[in-house]
């Protein structure tokens, strides 16, 4: 099967979200309340992934198939919690649950690092749910190593979560 990568653009913003909704229903379903779940036709959402894709303020990366369907994503920039020891941060890495476990995971991380690290980060660092724990062992298995432990509350839910990071940057580009 033939994916390819290419920089997200505007117009991607439905699928991305699609992808996001049906992601998180295949992975947290049992660990997050299904109510902070995203919905593919939340206008927010889209308002959001659109100013996103609009201003390239993240770096975001679409797998596409031959067909042309956006079938996983990953997105980053600046790190946005000062908690997260790294300059950058990997913000969203997402398949379709149909599309895991045949590399295009990694091809993400590393294409999304490779800009990244154009952009002059250094250290690349990422919080993935504690809960998680399939993604844990992939973020481990590509050299992301588990620094720091935190409770959050969003949306009014509490969870675990855990920092992992790549010191330096080189080592998530691949
Ligand atoms: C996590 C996710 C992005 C990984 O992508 P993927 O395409 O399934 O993973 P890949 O096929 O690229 O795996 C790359 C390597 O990691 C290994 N790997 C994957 N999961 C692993 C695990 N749980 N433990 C150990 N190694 C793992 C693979 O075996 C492969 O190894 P190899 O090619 O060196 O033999 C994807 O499964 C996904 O979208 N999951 C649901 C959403 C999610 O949890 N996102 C992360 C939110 S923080």
């Amino acid at each position: 099967m033939t994916t390819r990568l290419r920089p997200g653009g505007l117009g991607d913003e439905a699928a991305i979200l699609a992808v996001q909704a049906a992601s998180w229903r295949a992975t947290y379903r049992g660990l997050l309340p299904e109510t902070v779940f995203p919905r593919a036709e939340d206008p927010a959402r889209l308002r959001f992934w659109r100013e996103v894709l609009l201003t390239g303020a993240s770096a975001t990366r679409v797998a596409v198939t031959a067909a042309g369907a956006v079938v996983g994503f990953a997105s980053g920039g600046r790190r946005r919690d000062p908690n997260l020891p790294a300059d950058a941060e990997i913000y969203a890495l997402y398949l379709h649950p149909d599309r895991c476990g045949h590399g295009l995971g990694r091809r993400l991380l590393h294409a999304t690092a490779h800009v990244l690290r154009a952009r002059g980060a250094a250290r690349l660092g990422l919080w993935v749910l504690a809960a998680n724990t399939r993604a844990q062992g992939f973020y481990r298995h590509l050299g992301g190593v588990p620094q720091r432990r935190q409770r959050s509350v969003e949306d009014g839910v509490a969870f675990e979560e855990v920092a992992y990071v790549w010191d330096p940057i080189d080592h998530a580009c691949g």
